[in-house]
């Protein structure tokens, strides 16, 4: 049985999708470059940019190309840049001593990009330790091979020192150690960094989409990080990382990824009252490339796509590799 309400319908939602600039005028959600982060990747020693074969478009930056990389994201608009440091193969220890090392590759990166564009992009760094570690955790092992919480805490607030010393804005630790946000900011705070903002990766899931970040920084991961990042089944549970980040003084908190996690991110978006990021990760950019490359996908709609998907699902700034190449189009 189906209900007729008059010859003709009594409203037409399609009026308003007549023409472009029709469609502009009625778009609820616009990107703008100054919701964009460009994470980005320095690869100590290298004389050459190595490119990254899972992420197309995407290399591993000598300390030269990534000040150039810093300075055409400020000049297309772009809000910030979040550095991960790749250190020498040699360097890599169980401990990973070159993340705190004050003239570690990540630590120099930061100096680089604060010599060359100041105060004018935000400097962001990975607080973590996966990129330095030689069986490439998060954190430092216990004497089972257990990832040690507490142990990592207090790695993590050297780490935090010596990337503020660097001159950082903002550290982003994406451990997903417990207690690891109030941790870092005493560390900061104690050190005179008060002024030092994080960015809390507060629902961190164990993706399989962090595939081609592997081979961007070099790691090669012995088991998984399923001890210590979310399981994707889980969405209550983020509130409750929420809670705990909030309480532990984040300035602002993070979904990662994305794409799988747009309830979660608007569940996060529509909880709180801090400005609330999202990470596109490397496999969701290896996935919109891949395809792309094969000709199944339209490449520039479907960038456009997934940001105006994270934005309308609640994001205020979104980390995305393709971060300059879309603000310099918007
Ligand atoms: C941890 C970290 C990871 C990413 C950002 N920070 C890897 C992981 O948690 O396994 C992934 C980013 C991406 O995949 O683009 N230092």
């Amino acid at each position: 049985m189906s209900t007729t309400y008059g010859t003709f319908p009594g409203s037409r939602p399609r009026r308003l999708r007549t023409t472009p600039a029709m469609r502009r005028m009625v778009a609820e959600y616009r990107l703008h470059p100054s919701d964009l982060i460009l994470p980005a990747f320095v690869r100590e020693g290298a004389a050459e940019p190595v490119p990254i074969s899972a992420m197309p478009g995407v290399v591993q930056h000598t300390r030269d190309t990534l000040r150039k990389a810093a300075v055409e994201a400020l000049e297309a608009g772009v809000a910030g840049i979040m550095l991960f440091g790749v250190p020498e193969e040699a360097k890599k220890d169980a401990l990973g001593t070159a993340g705190t090392d004050p003239d570690g590759i990540l630590q120099v990166a930061i100096r680089d990009v604060k010599a060359e564009v100041g105060d004018e992009l935000v400097i962001m760094s990975d607080l973590c330790l996966d990129e330095y570690t030689d069986h490439g955790h998060c954190g430092v092992l216990d004497a089972d091979g257990r990832v040690d919480n507490d142990a990592t805490l207090e790695r993590y607030a050297e780490m935090a020192q010596v990337q503020a010393d660097a001159g950082v804005h903002v550290v982003g630790p994406s451990g997903m150690m417990d207690g690891q946000v109030g941790v870092i900011r005493d560390a900061l705070d104690q050190t005179g960094h008060e002024d030092v903002s994080i960015l809390a990766y507060t629902a961190k899931y164990a993706s399989a989409f962090y595939g081609p970040f592997r081979e961007a920084v070099g790691s090669s991961l012995q088991g998984d990080r399923k001890t210590y990042q979310q399981d994707p089944a889980n969405l209550r549970e983020s509130m409750r990382e929420l809670e705990l980040d909030l309480a532990e003084g984040a300035d602002m908190v993070m979904v990662k990824p994305a794409l799988p996690y747009l309830d979660v991110l608007a569940k996060v978006a529509e909880s709180v009252d801090v400005p609330v990021a999202a990470y596109q990760i490397s496999g969701e950019y290896a996935m919109v490339e891949a395809a792309a490359a094969n000709g199944w996908i339209d490449r520039d709609r479907a960038i456009m796509e997934t940001l105006t998907g994270i934005k309308r699902a609640g994001a205020n700034m979104i980390l995305t590799y393709w971060a300059t190449e879309v603000a310099r189009q918007l």
